[in-house]
């Protein structure tokens, strides 16, 4: 009987968490039965301690196997990259399936490069649709989406879209979201880290800012700052500053002028990131992720995007769309910290068992010796 080969792939930040859950799955089910192998490749889109180093600490997941080491770019180079070293990879490796979590360049280059070698392509967190073009990570999920063979979502709405793009239903698998399974399994943990020092549980607000669309112009970056400045002077800010928004920060000359009064702290790693948020009492931020999380952990979420593509986390969840315009970020503010948390609801299956519904998909109809 062959073995059955699947590389499992990891780029960027907010990739590492759900592949953490994928791994100890697989890992789970070797213990039962050795038909299959499973290598993890990091592309090396995020790199260093505390974008990429740190996680793989924290969430205890084995180190990768592979590291292709492209690091920063424009999209066609750094796509680019990750193709070309990847392609040598599937070469030398010959996998059955490829593995890809989420929306970034490294998703949709591991994807394309897969299929093109006839690989079969599973992608985990598919059909999210934001309906913005402008939005690099909607052309990667719809791209990906396209030519995968199995798509595993994290609510039904995604199916639904996915569907309705002419994909077939016997290729979409409703799992739930691995993303969450990371979440459950370390809260206790995350809730042991410190808080930075003189903040208090439920009185201080978390930030996070990174997308193109908020940090890459002065006249975006600037008000948007400027409105954080004024909800500090309600209550502490906190911002953990993602590399990107740093430089922008820098290149705009706006540190001096603007950011006075919030407090700007290096990026997280994941266990103090999430304890940071889990005791916050608002949440401000334009990241895809952090949506979910504060939906579980009940958390008041204001994101500063006009479009979504968790819808879920606002229906079901404690998040709001509140744009970038700043008296209305200002008014959903004031309203989140006059109502306070709410009581968490939690979507359908973000039970923890993501990631064993996906390895027993992967692993379905496959019958191995011993
Ligand atoms: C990427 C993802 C985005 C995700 C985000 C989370 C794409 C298209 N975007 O955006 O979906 O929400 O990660 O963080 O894949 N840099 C460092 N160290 C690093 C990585 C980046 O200093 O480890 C700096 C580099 O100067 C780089 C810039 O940050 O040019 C942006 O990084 P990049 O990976 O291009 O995109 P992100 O904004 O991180």
């Amino acid at each position: 009987m062959p073995l059955i080969k699947f590389i499992v792939v990891a780029g960027a930040r907010p990739n590492f968490m759900k592949v953490a859950s994928i791994m100890e799955a697989f890992s789970r089910q070797h213990a039962a039965s050795d038909g299959f192998t499973c290598s993890l490749v990091h592309t090396g889109q995020h790199y260093g301690r505390s974008m990429s180093d740190d996680f793989f600490t924290e969430l205890r997941m084995p180190q990768p196997d592979i590291n292709l080491a492209v690091g920063s770019g424009s999209h066609a180079e750094q796509t680019a990259r990750v193709m070309i070293a990847f392609e040598k990879e599937c070469l030398a490796q010959r996998p059955d399936w490829v593995v890809v979590v989420g929306d970034v360049n490294s998703t949709l280059a591991c994807s394309v490069t897969a299929k093109k070698l006839g690989i079969r392509v599973a992608h985990v967190e598919a059909g999210l649709r934001s309906r913005d073009m402008s939005m690099p990570e909607e052309i990667n999920r719809l791209c990906t989406d396209a030519i995968s063979d199995l798509l595993f979502t994290t609510d039904r709405q995604a199916g639904d879209n996915l569907r309705d793009e002419g994909i077939a239903a016997e290729k979409i698998e409703f799992v739930g979201n691995t993303m969450i399974d990371t979440l459950l399994r370390n809260l206790d943990r995350a809730l042991a880290t410190s808080l930075p020092e003189g903040l208090s549980e439920n009185e201080y607000a978390v930030v996070t800012l990174h997308r193109p669309s908020n940090v890459d112009s002065p006249e975006q970056l600037g008000p948007i700052l400027r409105t954080l400045q004024q909800i500090s002077l309600r209550i502490p800010v906190v911002f953990p500053v993602h590399p990107r928004t740093r430089q922008q920060i820098e290149s705009f000359g706006l540190r001096a002028s603007v950011v006075e009064g919030i407090r700007l702290i290096p990026p997280l790693s994941y266990l103090p990131f999430i304890g940071l948020v889990a005791r916050a009492r608002m949440v401000l931020t334009d990241s895809g992720g952090i949506q979910e999380e504060t939906t579980v952990l009940g958390v008041p979420c204001l994101t500063m995007r006009d479009n979504t593509e968790r819808p879920i986390t606002c229906s079901v969840g404690t998040n709001r769309l509140v744009g970038t315009d700043p008296a209305r970020i200002l008014q959903s503010a004031e309203l989140a910290l006059s109502l306070g948390s709410t009581k968490p609801q939690i979507p359908e299956k973000w039970d923890g068992q993501a990631g064993q519904r996906i390895v027993a998909r992967l692993l379905d109809g496959h019958t191995f010796p011993g």
